[in-house]
């Protein structure tokens, strides 16, 4: 083997190894979102998803309307395949999403939304638990408080929770499909990546 080849395969390898390593560690943080909470219904189910387009931001299916509990945040997992040189890794985690279905009566009408949440702290990117009895959102990392709104009660982040584009077409058919995006951390604006 030529001294060349060698040295290509041992530049190779720290990417393999960075790539299985940011996997692995995509994988602990996403089990590590999963909240103690009582109450907190977590769902792993990429095999119903289905994404509508290719793309860094594209809608996502996470649920039916019908599957929501109104006024109780529910987690949803969102995951990607990855690839590299040498393989392909299906269903990596990546994120997460909350999602709160409101009803609001409008004379003889309920009108039904969906708020959705990114689960990353807007701060420096922990994972923000739901408390079931405190009713509200916890950064556990610097003691941020949000309320179901998303919006900062108390602590450090600098803006409310990063909420997420609902596809509003598909909610009326009773579908939730959600833009799933991440945002710059520590900023008063909120700045897509
Ligand atoms: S990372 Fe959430 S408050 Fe600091």
């Amino acid at each position: 083997m030529s001294k060349e080849n060698v040295s290509s395969q041992e530049d190779s390898q720290p990417d393999r190894r960075d790539f299985i390593k940011g996997a692995s560690c995509a994988i602990g943080a996403a089990i590590g979102a999963v909240p103690m909470a009582a109450g907190v219904r977590v769902v792993l189910d990429p095999l119903t998803r289905q994404s509508e387009t290719e793309g860094a931001a594209e809608f996502i299916r996470l649920t039916d309307v019908s599957d929501l509990s109104e006024g109780e945040p529910m987690k949803f997992a969102i995951v990607e395949d990855k690839k590299d040189k040498w393989s392909r890794y299906k269903d990596v985690p990546v994120g997460a999403v909350y999602l709160l279905k409101t009803a609001t009566q409008e004379e003889s009408e309920t009108s039904i939304s969906v708020i959705a949440y990114n689960t990353v702290c807007p701060h420096l990117g922990c994972f923000v638990d739901y408390r079931e009895k405190e009713q509200d959102f916890f950064c556990p990392c610097h003691d941020s408080n949000f309320d179901l709104n998303g919006k900062l009660v108390k602590g450090v982040s600098p803006r409310a929770m990063d909420t997420l584009e609902v596809d509003e077409e598909k909610l009326k058919a009773g579908e939730v499909w959600v833009k799933f995006q991440r945002f710059k951390g520590n900023t008063k604006e909120k700045i897509a990546l």
